[in-house]
């Protein structure tokens, strides 16, 4: 019996063996072939048992000679693409391959190569089995490829259009009033040191994508719900519970995502068995978000069967009006395929609210931490903050916000230091540093850098580094730096790069074979021809391409206003109370009181540095940037400190 059994497991472990030696020599041979320099690891950084005993191979790694890892060491890092960024493709090569037994990655920062996979979605599709978690509240636009994806696609981008962006506008701007007057306090005055900046910031996206997403109107302590707004949903515009909840809407929004990947990954029963405060309050979070969801997709359903089509933003309810409106029998969403009647493609039920869930998840963190990282890089920078204010009162003087015509400001706004500092964020801390993608598990797919052709090997993992592409000078103007003693200023926050007249010296290659249906997003300009343009490619914090983000233009447009509103008639300061109280400060010369904010720039750009890229690019764990906002002309530091 004994030996039978140490027979069975002798040949299991051989069998194993012998697939991990063979995976591994087919991965090394098609690494071989295709040209590009390539490093062996044991196990695939992306593996996550690999991730989970890292303690125990890496280790054993370590013990063999210095030259088989110290190439790609920093890979077991898993924040190395912040840390490390365009410095390990200027040490290794701009495009290579990481080769492991079960996975070939392929990361590159190249322009020309990222332009080119973005370009062929066949040749180079989404890895959808990665995104898989986040289809369990219904299939959507993120989660699926080949034709349904494409029918989503068409459907989802029907809501992304500039009479929406201007309505998206519109609410930023009364949104961001509400967020001012908390900072300011009940005083008005502002001149108060908080440290919640990067959660404030989340609850403003929050609350402007209840309102793209499902037309909800939420307010900030204080507000009154509007005279002109549907009466129904005042009981989702607060922090209480309406009937029938546990949770308010926006608090059980706020909390599901928080607990994302928790409730994702941890299966349902073993999150209501383990004794944790959190795992309860995920799954009361989690199961009022639900029965929101539902409730929402019911009232628009009977809207529509009652013929009553509102006006306004509101994703959802477009979805179902494409999927329940005029047609000849309804409740029976299809796919439109094989069916009698016109070929229209409809959402299932769990269809929309699967695009309803994956739009806030996809629109809300990512703009909260660009707004976050902005607001904190240009307290970092006075004179940048000073610009930005002088075209502001160019722009807009000082009307009142409510009053601004998006038609006739947006463009202007984008041209200006407003859209520069958005672009200059999104440089250096995109909330996506690294883009999955995936060579097609048909057949190698050839690619073209500098003239030479290499093959990626087929089904091979591909990852788009945004941010290393984002930081290489060859691709950027540049100048000394200011604030360190690094050769150039390409890792410093100088939005005034954008503005100058240069274009890039490379005209772009047309990529052969590249797609060409349009299948909706938008694809305008983002500003006028004066702007810095990078080559394509070397940009991409929005992808680029059929994948490229669906609300690019709506999460630009939520970004100038807010900014816009912040900063015209208000300045954000660095707070110092770590070294000096109000007293002592108003008792300093300037001399005292430059080196005083030095030292806040020097913490704030520390702190910054310390960002971690979990699902997005933000401070996780317990950091943050201290700020007070102060009214204009009462600062005492940005108004007239140098850098
Ligand atoms: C600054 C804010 C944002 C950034 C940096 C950003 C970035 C991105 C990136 C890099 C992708 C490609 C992801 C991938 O290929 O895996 C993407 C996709 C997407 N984004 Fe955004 N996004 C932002 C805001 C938004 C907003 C506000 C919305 C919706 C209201 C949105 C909706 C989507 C959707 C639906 C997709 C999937 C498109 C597809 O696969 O066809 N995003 N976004
Ligand atoms: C957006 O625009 C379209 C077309 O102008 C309109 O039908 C729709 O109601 C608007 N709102 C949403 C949320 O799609
Ligand atoms: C139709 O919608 C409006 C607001 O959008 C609401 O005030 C009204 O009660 C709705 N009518 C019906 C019949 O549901
Ligand atoms: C749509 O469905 C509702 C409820 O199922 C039904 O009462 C109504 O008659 C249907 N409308 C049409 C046009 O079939
Ligand atoms: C931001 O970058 C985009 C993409 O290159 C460009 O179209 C736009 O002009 C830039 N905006 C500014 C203000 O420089
Ligand atoms: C741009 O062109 C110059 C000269 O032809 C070349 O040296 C440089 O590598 C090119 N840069 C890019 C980003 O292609
Ligand atoms: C801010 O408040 C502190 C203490 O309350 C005061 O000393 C300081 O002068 C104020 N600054 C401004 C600009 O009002």
């Amino acid at each position: 019996m004994l030996s039978t059994i140490l027979l069975l497991l002798g040949v299991a472990v051989l069998y194993c063996s012998f697939n991990i030696i063979s995976g591994l020599r087919v991965n090394i041979a098609a690494a071989k072939r295709s040209g590009l320099p390539y490093f062996v690891i044991p196990i695939s950084p992306w593996n996550r048992i690999g991730q989970i005993f890292n303690k125990i191979w890496v280790p054993l790694f370590k013990k063999l000679p210095r030259k088989y890892w110290q190439d790609i060491e920093f890979i077991l890092n898993t924040n190395w693409q912040y840390q490390e960024n365009h410095k390990v493709f200027a040490r290794l090569s701009d495009a290579f391959l990481i080769v492991s037994p079960g996975r070939i990655i392929c990361f590159t920062e190249n322009a020309e190569a990222l332009h080119q996979i973005t370009s062929k979605r066949e040749a180079f599709p989404k890895p959808t089995e990665a995104y898989a978690i986040l289809g369990q509240y219904g299939q959507n636009v993120v989660t699926l490829e080949g034709a349904q994806w494409r029918m989503h696609r068409k459907i989802t981008s029907a809501s992304f259009n500039e009479k929406n962006a201007s309505l998206v506008f519109k609410e930023s701007i009364s949104q961001t009033l509400g967020l001012i007057n908390m900072w300011l306090g009940p005083d008005g005055l502002g001149n108060k040191t908080f440290k919640t900046i990067e959660q404030d910031t989340a609850s403003l996206m929050l609350n402007i994508i209840a309102n793209i997403g499902f037309g909800l109107k939420i307010l900030w302590p204080g507000q009154e719900f509007p005279a002109d707004a549907d009466p129904r949903l005042a009981k989702y515009a607060t922090q209480e519970a309406p009937e029938g909840h546990t949770m308010s809407f926006v608090n059980a929004l706020a909390r599901t995502l928080d607990y994302l990947i928790l409730l994702l990954v941890v299966p349902k029963w073993m999150l209501r068995i383990v004794p944790s405060k959190r795992a309860k309050v995920a799954l009361e979070a989690e199961s009022n978000f639900v029965g929101y969801l539902n409730e929402f997709l019911q009232d628009k359903i009977e809207d529509v069967r009652k013929g009553n089509n509102s006006e306004g933003l509101d994703i959802m309810g477009a979805l179902v009006r494409t999927s329940y409106g005029d047609q000849p029998e309804n409740g029976s969403a299809t796919t439109g395929s094989g069916k009698k009647g016109p070929q229209i493609a409809r959402l299932s039920d769990s269809e929309i609210i699967g695009n309803a869930f994956i739009n806030i998840v996809a629109g809300h963190e990512s703009t909260a931490n660009v707004l976050h990282f902005a607001i904190v890089e240009l307290a970092t920078n006075p004179a940048s903050q000073r610009r930005l204010q002088q075209d502001l009162d160019n722009i807009l003087g000082d009307a009142d916000p409510n009053t601004w015509d998006y038609d006739a400001k947006m463009n202007l706004l984008l041209g200006s230091m407003v859209g520069a500092s958005i672009n200059e964020t999104l440089r250096l801390v995109p909330p996506v540093v690294d883009i999955p993608k995936m060579v097609s598990p048909n057949q190698d797919q050839p690619i073209t850098i500098e003239g030479q052709k290499y093959l990626l090997p087929r089904k091979a993992t591909i990852g788009m580094v945004a941010i290393a592409s984002q930081r290489n000078p060859r691709y950027w103007p540049t100048k000394p730096s200011k604030i360190s003693d690094a050769e150039t200023d390409i890792d410093d926050f100088v939005p005034e790069r954008w503005l100058q007249t240069e274009s890039t010296k490379n005209e772009t290659t047309k990529v052969e074979g590249a797609d060409t249906e349009d299948l909706g997003g938008y694809s305008g300009s983002d500003t006028s021809a004066q702007l810095y343009r990078p080559p394509r490619g070397a940009f991409i914090p929005f992808s680029d391409g059929a994948r490229a983000c669906l609300g690019r233009r709506m999460a630009i447009v939520e970004l100038v206003s807010a900014l816009a509103v912040v900063f015209q008639k208000h300045s954000i300061e660095l707070a110092v109370d770590e070294w000096a109280n109000d007293e002592q400060v108003n008792g300093m010369s300037k001399d005292e009181k430059a080196k005083l904010y030095r030292m806040a720039q020097q913490s704030s750009r520390t702190t910054v540095k310390g960002a971690t890229s979990v699902i997005t690019l933000k401070l996780h764990g317990n950091q943050y940037v201290p700020v007070r906002m102060v009214r204009r002309g009462e600062e005492r530091f940005v108004n007239w400190i140098d850098s």
